[in-house]
């Protein structure tokens, strides 16, 4: 019997199962056997769409994935409703052209066999780097040429999200990590979602098949073979441990017991029911394993206020994931694993490079490319020794641009990259920064600034002055410089 399971709308006129199924798996099944064959693989494929789960999440570096996908894209070509396909793109931090990002999306349209990417999501690897805007820029003129669907993008936090909107870019979802354990994205990326309309496609809600029946009472297990459970074994840790989670397991296994459904089903309806997710990817080891018929119940569970109170008092038990969504691939402690996006940048490139000065020993110096740097004499940031002062910075973009026009929030998130990037090519790090000023153009716009530079110095604290000045130059809302002493233990 085909069923047919709940549907969402998303922008690109997409029309997507809120199960969606994930085949990251594909990479890991394909690391020692080599690739599927990938007509058997669509056949498996075309099994979840007869149960109703006709939508597919996918990415560049998952193995045959998208080719596997193309086949059963293809199978479906003349029908009036294909199933979805929604596939990312993560390129290695450099110069965004739109060369560059048309051969990255022409190589998506390929491997699918498709004349539109459904939905295209953008990962990127350090925001210290801001080419991603001039990347998404590049996917809304491809949007707009009609060879993507809607942009997407994937592990971004809510200020770098909130500054892609305040720049212009139509961002249709962001995927990231969501599930009992992880509870991140239900903070102020909600917020932001609930003001944007943005919508949120959760992954890792199975905690990589941890909050299931099989580990309720086990012992703590060593080392896990497949990678989608040594990742998430990291995040059971970053949230408290073995104990904690045995208690939030336990807990959806009472509220399992009450509706008759699997501890599996609790854990994705949880997520579901925020109002800011769209849809819930599950992984899927296709042609070893299949939950296809459990995770359809899902639909006909209903949590009540004692479950979630349930719930809720054992979340007591953990400690919330420290950081915002996708922090786990950006900075310590990394709760990726070998072969997910972690694995393919031995080092992030970096932004600037250092300059001796010449005839001061001693002294470096880092130029950013501002066409007012060589004319009025003055570096984005020097180093003198162990101290580093960084100029004041505005969110001038390339040579000119300004971003986020009339967003201080968003403009000051953009600034504190740029300071980031100057004090790490110098030798430092934003942990090292004992000095800030904010000079702000309109001082009722004090919050949003004062909340971007919290989350960058939440718990670095330097010495601060804010102030409101009678102009900035151009059409900036905010000024920030920086002073850094390297510590000496
Ligand atoms: N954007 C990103 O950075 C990112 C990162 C990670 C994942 N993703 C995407 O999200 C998808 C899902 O995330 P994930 O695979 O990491 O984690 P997940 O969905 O939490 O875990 C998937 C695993 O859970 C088990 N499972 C599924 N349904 C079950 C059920 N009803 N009962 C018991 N166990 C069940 C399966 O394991 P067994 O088959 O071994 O039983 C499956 O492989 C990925 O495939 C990928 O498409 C994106």
């Amino acid at each position: 019997m085909i069923v047919t399971s709940d549907r969402v709308h998303l922008p690109g006129d997409l029309n997507v199962s809120r199960l969606i199924c994930g085949l990251w798996q594909i990479a890991d099944i394909e690391k020692g056997a080599g690739p599927l064959d990938a007509e058997r693989a669509a056949d498996a494929l075309e099994a979840y769409v007869e149960a109703g789960f006709d939508t597919f999440d996918m990415a560049d570096h998952y193995g045959s994935a998208e080719l596997v996908a193309g086949r059963l894209l293809a199978r479906h070509a003349d029908r009036e409703r294909r199933p979805v396909a929604l596939t990312k793109w993560c390129p290695e931090p450099g110069p965004m052209t739109e060369d560059v990002v048309r051969r990255g999306v022409q190589e998506r349209l390929h491997r699918l066999g498709v004349g539109r990417v459904d939905l295209l999501q953008l990962h990127w690897w350090s925001f210290d780097h801001p080419a991603w805007l001039d990347a998404l820029h590049a996917l809304q003129t491809l949007r707009d040429e009609g060879l993507i669907g809607a942009i997407g993008v994937t592990n971004f936090d809510a200020a770098h999200l909130a500054l892609a909107l305040a720049d212009g870019i139509a961002v249709a979802t962001n995927q990231v990590s969501f599930s009992l354990i992880d509870r991140r994205a239900a903070g102020g990326l909600s917020e932001l979602c609930a003001r944007s309309g943005v919508r949120l496609l959760a992954y890792g809600t199975l905690c990589g098949g941890f909050l299931s029946e099989t580990w309720l009472g086990r012992l703590e297990p060593g080392a896990m073979p497949d990678w989608s459970r040594a990742k998430y074994k990291r995040f059971i840790d970053a949230a408290g441990g073995w104990g904690a989670f045995q208690q939030v397991l336990a807990a959806a296994a009472a509220v399992a017991g009450r509706h008759g459904v699997s501890v599996s089903n609790v854990a994705t309806r949880w997520v579901l029911d925020h109002a800011s997710v769209a849809a819930a990817i599950v992984g899927a080891r296709i042609t070893e394993s299949e939950h296809r018929a459990d995770n359809r119940r899902v639909f006909s569970l209903a949590l009540d206020a004692e479950d979630r109170a349930r719930l809720d008092a054992a979340f007591a038990a953990t400690c919330p994931i420290a950081g915002d969504c996708g922090d786990e691939y950006r900075r310590p402690p990394y709760l990726t694993a070998s072969g997910d996006l972690s694995h393919h940048l031995a080092a992030i490139p970096g932004l600037y490079r250092a300059e001796p000065v010449p005839g001061r020993p001693g002294r470096s110096r880092v130029a950013s490319g501002s066409v007012w740097e060589p004319l009025a004499g003055y570096s984005r940031a020097v180093r003198v020794g162990d101290h580093i002062c960084v100029s004041g910075t505005t969110a001038t973009h390339g040579a000119q641009r300004c971003v986020a026009p009339g967003d201080a929030g968003a403009q000051a998130t953009y600034i504190l990259d740029k300071i980031a990037a100057a004090i790490a090519a110098l030798g430092g790090s934003m942990e090292d920064v004992i000095r800030t000023r904010i000079y702000l153009r309109d001082i009722s716009a004090w919050e949003p600034a004062a909340r971007a530079h919290g989350r960058v110095f939440g718990s670095v604290m330097p010495a601060n002055t804010m102030l409101q000045v009678a102009g900035l130059i151009g059409d900036y809302e905010v000024e920030i410089e920086a002073e850094a002493q390297l510590g000496r233990s």
